[in-house]
């Protein structure tokens, strides 16, 4: 599939690409993302694990440089995540017991990254991974320890919007796919969010799944969760080799159901109404810069090669579009 047509000149909505600030060094990588996409998420560096320093302070010159390219290139800019079980730096973690100061210190810097990023992004994974692993409840943190367990997620909503009036404000969640039990539970918490007022305006699914994902799982989860009435934001697609049962797959065959899955995904997403089409982003266009490569030498997970050639993936994904 050589001669594929840019993914962003043939789909009635943005779609995107994560990316990291040393991306932007690399200059076929850097045409990729011009070519192919019209948004962009940061795959880490809007996270409290960059932002954050030791002292407390806030730090933004690699995000500041990813905005400025995006806007350099007419690129919408999604911003993630603002608050993530999985990060609690040592900065918060040293906060005395007090609930008012943990509060302040939790709305400050909520108001102050939102707000940074304020008419530059066109939203924002305000929680991220709030649904415990096995579905059962919602994840125990740092921030619901001090906050509330729905109250920190309420609480972060209300002042994302405080923050940025026009961002669309999403809960962002993975395995909802796989897990219908999960998916429940997620679609739970969105409710409440909604019936207690709190401005919840998009639904992200990550869909980080593997090459051996039943067909028809992603086209279930994609309608359920149409359902809530929300526009969806398909947030992290990327289809693992590795972590499918390779053992009894050969490569060809993975690569075949790779391929069949990104295709399943964006039939997915064009099946839904317009209005509920937020955006649809890749995590990673090429193999190399995959955080899945990271973790395993031999994965291959993206629509692109190494060598920013299209591989079948993206011809379904062209197919389907
Ligand atoms: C991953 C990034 O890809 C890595 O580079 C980073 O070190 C850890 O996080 N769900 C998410 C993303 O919401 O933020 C994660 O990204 C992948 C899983």
């Amino acid at each position: 599939p050589a001669n594929l047509p840019p993914l962003k000149t043939i789909v009635p909505f943005r779609i995107g690409s994560s990316v990291q600030a040393l991306h932007l060094d690399d200059p076929a990588l850097a045409a990729l993302l011009r070519r192919q996409v019209n948004q962009l998420t940061p795959e880490w560096q809007m996270k409290m694990e960059y932002i954050v320093q030791p002292d407390g302070s806030f730090r933004f010159d690699a995000p500041d440089r990813i905005a400025a390219f995006a806007a350099d290139n007419g690129m919408a800019l999604l911003g993630h995540v603002l608050v993530w079980y999985a990060q609690a730096p040592e900065a918060f973690e040293r906060l005395d017991e007090n609930r008012v100061s943990f509060e302040q210190a939790y709305r400050n810097y909520i108001l102050a990254v939102a707000g940074r990023y304020r008419g530059k992004v066109v939203g924002w994974d305000v929680v991220n991974e709030a649904v415990a692993e096995d579905g059962d409840g919602w994840r125990t943190s740092l921030w619901s320890k001090r906050l509330g367990d729905f109250e920190h997620i309420a609480l972060a909503f209300r002042t994302a919007r405080e923050a940025d009036p026009g961002a669309t404000l999403l809960l962002n969640d993975y395995n909802l796919e796989y897990m219908p039990r999960k998916r429940a539970t997620f679609m739970k918490l969105a409710e409440r969010l909604l019936a207690s007022g709190a401005p919840l305006t998009g639904i992200g699914t990550q869909v980080h799944v593997a090459a051996d994902i039943r067909p028809g799982e992603i086209t279930t989860m994609m309608k359920d969760l149409a359902s809530l009435g929300l526009p969806i934001h398909v947030s992290e697609l990327d289809v693992s080799l590795v972590r499918a049962d390779n053992k009894l797959l050969g490569r060809a065959e993975l690569e075949r159901r790779q391929a069949r899955t990104y295709g399943e995904a964006a039939e997915a997403f064009m099946a839904l109404p317009e209005r509920q089409r937020f955006a649809f982003t890749l995590w990673g266009l090429r193999d190399k810069d995959s955080w899945l490569r990271g973790e395993n030498a031999s994965d291959a997970s993206a629509p692109f090669d190494d060598a920013s050639r299209p591989k079948a993936a993206a011809a379904a994904l062209v197919e389907a579009f």
